[in-house]
């Protein structure tokens, strides 16, 4: 059984059409593995915050033992770790979007798992 990690940047819930591409995205995905598993994080609805100096240095103790902080991060991680295909919408707003990068870096930055 695969799983597939979908996220979505797009700042609009209604009338986006990185989400419409990535609903078909998902669509043709599910009719190649009908029991597959869709993790679903929409940025819009659920923002991921920027980095804190108290996360940092949460990331950065040896026992990581502040799980509060880091909760999210570790949240996040998870979902990429049980993912085997990621599926990303995302608009071009002078580039990337912004909480797209954030998100990536707290994947980088936060594997507090070690
Ligand atoms: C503030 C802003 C900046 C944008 N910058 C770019 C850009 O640099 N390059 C580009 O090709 N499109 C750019 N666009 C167009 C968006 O990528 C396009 O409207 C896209 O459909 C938005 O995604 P959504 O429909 O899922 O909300 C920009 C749109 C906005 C509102």
């Amino acid at each position: 059984m695969k799983t597939l990690l979908r996220i979505d940047a797009s700042a609009r819930s209604e009338g986006s059409h990185t989400r419409a591409l990535a609903d078909y995205a998902q669509f043709r995905w599910q009719e190649a593995h009908s029991d597959g598993i869709v993790i679903r994080r929409s940025l819009a609805e659920d923002p991921v915050p920027h980095l804190t100096s108290t996360l940092i240095e949460a990331f950065q103790q040896a026992d990581h033992s502040n799980r509060a902080a880091t909760r999210l991060s570790d949240a996040l991680i998870d979902e990429l770790r049980r993912a085997d295909h990621v599926l990303i919408g995302s608009p071009l707003y002078k580039g990337f979007r912004q909480n797209s990068r954030i998100d990536l870096a707290q994947l980088t930055v936060g594997d507090s798992q070690g």
